[in-house]
C-alpha cells in the first residue's frame, strides 16, 4: 500500500507495538506523529525528520483536544495506549480498573471526538483491544472488560463517523516487551505453554500486528471490525 503525502498519528510508547506500526506506516511513504505521555523519550526513540513526537495523556480529555488542535489534520489515527489492570476481582483496585477504561476504552471516543471532525472522509482510525475480549482467564476481569468494550465502541463509532473507518486490531498473546516485567523464568513459561497450545504454535510478532494495521489502513470497504490476530488461542 501507499502512504505518500499521508500524516499518520501513532499513539503509545515507543517501543513493542507502537514502535512497529511507526516503523511500518513510515515505510509505506507516511508522515508519522508518535504521541505519549513522555514526548522527549518519545523523541529520542526515533532519529527520521519524517516521525515527530508529541504529548498526548489519553485519560484526559483536554489533552486530546489540545494535541489535535495543535496538530490540525491528520488521515489516520492509531492507538495502541493501555494501562493494563491485571488481577483477580479480590486483588484490583477501583483505580487499577478505572485506569484501564480510561486510557484504552474511553481515550478512542475522545480521540474521535477531536479528530475526526479534522480528518478527510477517506481517513481511518485504528484502536486495539486483545484475545482476553474473547476468552476468559482467571486475573483477566478488567482487561477482557476493557477489550470487549473497545469492540463495541469500534462498532459504535464506525456508524457514527461514516464515512471515516473505524476498525480493531485484538492481538493474542505478543513478544512486544509487554511480558518482560514478568522475569525470564516466568515469561519464558508462559510463553512455552503458550506455544505448545496456541492453534499457531507460536507467539506472535510486533511485525504480525504491524502488517494487519496496515491492512486496515487499507481496507477501504472495511469498517466496525475487530480483527482478530491471536494464533487461535481463544479457541483452545
Ligand atoms: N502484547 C500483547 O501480548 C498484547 C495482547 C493483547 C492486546 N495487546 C494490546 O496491544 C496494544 C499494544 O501492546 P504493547 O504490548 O505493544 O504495549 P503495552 O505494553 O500495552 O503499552 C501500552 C503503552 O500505552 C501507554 N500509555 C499508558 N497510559 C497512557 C495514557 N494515559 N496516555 C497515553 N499513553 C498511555 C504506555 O506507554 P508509556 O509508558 O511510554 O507512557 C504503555 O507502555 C495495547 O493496547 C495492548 O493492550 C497486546
Amino acid at each position: 500500500m501507499s502512504l505518500e503525502n499521508r500524516t499518520v498519528l501513532v499513539v503509545g510508547r515507543g517501543s513493542g507495538i507502537a514502535r512497529a506500526i511507526t516503523l511500518a506506516v513510515r515505510a509505506a511513504g507516511a508522515k508519522v506523529v508518535v504521541a505519549g505521555r513522555d514526548r522527549d523519550k518519545l523523541a529520542a526513540a526515533y532519529a527520521d525528520p519524517g516521525i515527530t513526537a508529541e504529548q498526548v495523556d489519553l485519560a484526559d480529555e483536554a489533552s486530546i483536544a489540545a494535541l489535535a488542535e495543535r496538530l490540525g489534520a491528520v488521515d489516520h489515527v492509531v492507538s495502541t495506549a493501555s494501562a493494563r489492570a491485571r488481577g483477580t476481582a479480590q486483588a484490583l483496585t477501583h483505580e487499577a480498573v478505572l485506569a484501564s477504561f480510561s486510557v484504552k476504552a474511553v481515550g478512542p471516543i475522545f480521540l474521535a471526538k477531536h479528530f475526526a471532525p479534522r480528518m478527510p472522509a477517506d481517513g481511518s482510525f485504528v484502536f486495539f483491544s486483545g484475545a482476553s475480549a474473547r476468552k476468559a482467564m482467571p486475573g483477566m476481569l478488567a482487561v477482557g472488560g476493557t477489550n470487549a468494550a473497545v469492540d463495541a465502541i469500534v462498532r459504535g463509532l464506525a456508524v457514527e463517523l461514516a464515512p471515516i473507518r473505524v476498525n480493531a486490531v485484538s492481538p493474542g498473546t505478543i513478544d512486544s516487551g509487554a511480558y518482560d516485567a514478568l522475569g525470564d523464568e516466568a515469561k519464558s513459561a508462559l510463553f512455552a505453554n503458550r506455544e505448545a497450545t496456541s492453534p499457531a504454535r507460536r507467539i506472535g510478532t510486533v511485525d504480525d500486528i504491524a502488517g494487519v494495521v496496515l491492512f486496515a489502513l487499507d481496507s477501504t470497504f472495511m469498517t466496525g471490525v475487530s480483527l482478530a490476530i491471536d494464533g487461535g488461542e481463544p479457541l483452545v
